[in-house]
């Protein structure tokens, strides 16, 4: 078989695409595909013409965030009828969008963190939430442009507000979540299956921002978790039915905050869902790669799994 796979592209997250797509390539080589390897930048046309003239069997979409991960790549290859891999049109765009997302998984009984959507202009007048509270963007990915307000006193919350809002370029509108003190966790799905639990902890960090993500020894990874049974359990359960409600196939990643304030033997802390990643990195420090191979999937096997998947 014939694989293009196309990474870079013109989000926030190219770097990160760019290191996702570097090792894909290598591991379908190294599986036996033959394989082109496409760097999206701005100009579509090119992208077009490439596919043109290649045609191949399948592409492998190493993109994440804007035009990647939210729908927009998937319908041309849609329209190009040429099979792709992860999530098809829709499920894309509503996984990127998280006011869409908060709305299906809590309309289903799901856990999210308290939370609203203001327009971006107002954040410099006041405090949405009361403090500690995160402000980020409705299409991102990340945690690109994710800040946390924390400040007890009024005039330095004043000030970080004002800062936020000056920074901001992530559109119209900003989403307030409270913050969640605890544990950031993780749990993969492939086709029905929930992998298993990962603990990330980056200790040099406020939270799993970018650069815990992404530079090797920022962040610490635990799986399976070592945390109470029944939130283990239930991690895995919500991730599966959040796969579900979004409809993603074949695979994705939901992104957890589990509070353990209230956590004991005899009582499970609280988790809330923070977002469902249509197309998880695939980078040396990325948690899908590490969660198959503790099931035993090795990295080509598992890049191999997502080119078989594919469909248009
Ligand atoms: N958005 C990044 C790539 C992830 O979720 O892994
Ligand atoms: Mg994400």
């Amino acid at each position: 078989k014939h694989v293009t796979v196309i990474r870079g592209g013109i989000s926030s997250e190219r770097e990160v695409s760019l290191a996702s797509g570097r090792n894909v390539i290598d591991a379908l080589r190294q599986a036996g595909y033959t394989v082109t390897d496409l760097v999206a930048n701005d100009d579509l046309g090119e992208i077009v013409r490439f596919l043109e003239n290649h045609r191949p069997d399948v592409v492998f979409n190493a993109l994440h965030g804007r035009f990647g991960e939210d729908g927009a790549i998937q319908g041309v290859l849609e329209w190009m009828n040429i099979p792709y891999t992860h999530c098809n049109i829709c499920a894309s765009a509503i996984a990127m969008n998280k006011k869409i997302t908060r709305t299906l998984l809590s309309e289903a009984g799901l856990p999210v963190a308290k939370g609203k959507v203001i327009p971006a202009k107002d954040l410099i007048d006041y405090d949405p939430l009361p403090p500690p509270y995160v402000v980020k963007p409705v299409q991102e990915g990340s945690s690109v442009g994710v800040y946390i307000v924390t400040e007890h006193d009024d005039a330095a919350r004043q000030e970080k507000r004002k800062t936020i809002s000056e920074k901001w370029n992530f559109g119209p509108e900003m989403l307030i979540e409270e913050f969640i003190p605890g544990k950031e966790l993780t749990v993969s799905v492939m086709d029905d299956k929930a992998l298993t639990v990962t603990d990330i902890s980056s200790a040099a960090h406020i939270f799993y921002d970018y650069d815990a993500k992404y530079t090797v020894g920022e962040s610490n990874h635990v799986l399976p978790a070592q945390i109470h049974p029944q939130a283990f359990k239930d991690a895995l359960l919500y991730a599966q039915k959040a796969h579900h409600i979004l409809g993603c196939f074949p695979t994705s990643r939901t992104d957890f905050r589990y509070d353990i304030t209230n956590e004991s033997k005899e009582q499970p802390g609280k988790l809330y869902i923070l977002e469902v990643n249509t197309q998880p990195g695939m980078t040396q420090t990325s948690l899908l790669p590490e969660q198959a191979n503790f099931c035993n999937i090795s990295y080509p096997e598992l890049c191999a799994w997502l080119v078989e998947k594919a469909s248009c």
